[in-house]
């Protein structure tokens, strides 16, 4: 008898769920464990950290890279934007921030661990990042080189922290200029989620071929837009159990959001037309690009 296996193709639930758990595998080996001293520290680094998230950023590395035909492994420059990613996250909810109490489903680290933990894991996060770089992808110094590069502009005072100062700045400001709005979200957003595609393909690449790496860069300012502007209009819209962080925050802290600022309904035609202008980018650049333009249309319908 013949035994004919027909291998039915993975949906694209399956292979995100396939690809998180490889990071969140890649993350539990880079994080010191919890019992190491100090042990209070590298429990608070590991609750923010495995709370999970959507691991949008690492997932969009690892996509970027497959568009290469490479052997290298993309998982450390995943896990590294995703430790960043983090301790951004940790940093944000501080009361002298956004001051909130939930993040990924779970209380926010300064809720569980206080806020002077809170501050050093965010900082012990941002330097683990970089130590994971550096330890990586040792025996390829031009890469390592320029994966630090990449990750350090966008989270630098230029962009993301940038970003982040301005969007402070901003809640008191009585009349924002449309234009600052979207510099806010293209430095404390963009920045860092077209790093994530970008680092994704100088593994891929190893830095030849920088106009496409450029274009590569673009198309995730264009996704960060887009992701900007959801996540502003679920703020508003959404219940925080959907989202797993507290929800209906901005227009109570004074937020300068594009739903504050345009309504809903014009911010509703920003996410849609930025995510249009990121798939079209996505779809033109070819390669083994499915996985990539499938994440790309889920998040332009998320929900969280
Ligand atoms: C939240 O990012 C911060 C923003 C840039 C809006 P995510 O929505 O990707 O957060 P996680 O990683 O899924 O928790
Ligand atoms: C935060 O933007 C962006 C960064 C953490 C860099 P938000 O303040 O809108 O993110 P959420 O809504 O708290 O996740
Ligand atoms: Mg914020
Ligand atoms: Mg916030
Ligand atoms: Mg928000």
């Amino acid at each position: 008898m013949s035994t004919s296996t027909t291998s039915v193709p993975s949906s694209f639930e399956e292979v995100v769920q396939r690809r998180r758990q490889r990071i969140d595998d890649a993350l539990d080996q880079a994080l010191p464990s919890a019992d190491s001293p100090p042990t209070h520290l590298h429990q608070a680094m590991r609750h923010s950290v495995e709370a999970g998230g959507k691991r949008l950023r690492p997932l969009l590395t690892l996509a970027a890279h497959k568009l290469f035909p490479s052997e290298r492994n993309p998982m450390p420059a995943a896990i590294a934007v995703e430790c960043l990613h983090t301790y951004s996250l940790v940093h944000d909810d501080l009361p002298a921030m956004d001051d909130s109490d939930l993040r990924r489903g779970q209380p926010t680290c300064h809720k569980v661990y206080g806020e002077a933990t809170a501050i050093l894991v965010g900082d012990a996060l941002l330097t683990l990042a970089f130590q994971i770089l550096a330890d990586s992808y040792a025996s390829d110094p031009v890469a390592s080189v320029a994966l630090a590069r990449s990750l350090s502009q966008a989270a630098g005072s230029q962009q993301l922290i940038g970003g982040q100062m301005d969007d402070l700045l901003a809640e008191n400001d009585p009349e924002p200029a449309a234009e600052l709005l979207s510099s806010i979200h293209a430095r404390k957003t963009a920045a860092l989620l077209a790093a994530s595609l970008e680092m994704g393909a100088l593994v891929g690449a190893r830095g030849e071929d920088r106009d496409f790496i450029d274009r590569i860069h673009a198309m995730g300012i264009s996704l960060g837009h887009a992701f900007q502007a959801v996540d502003d209009i679920l703020d508003a819209t959404a219940e925080s159990a959907e989202l797993g962080k507290s929800a209906d925050q901005d227009a109570s802290r004074g937020k300068c959001t594009l739903v504050t600022f345009h309504g809903l309904d014009q911010a509703r035609k920003i996410a849609s037309q930025r995510s249009e202008e990121a798939l079209a980018a996505c779809r033109s650049i070819g390669g083994d690009n499915a996985f990539l333009v499938q994440l790309l249309e889920w998040l332009a319908s998320r929900g969280h």
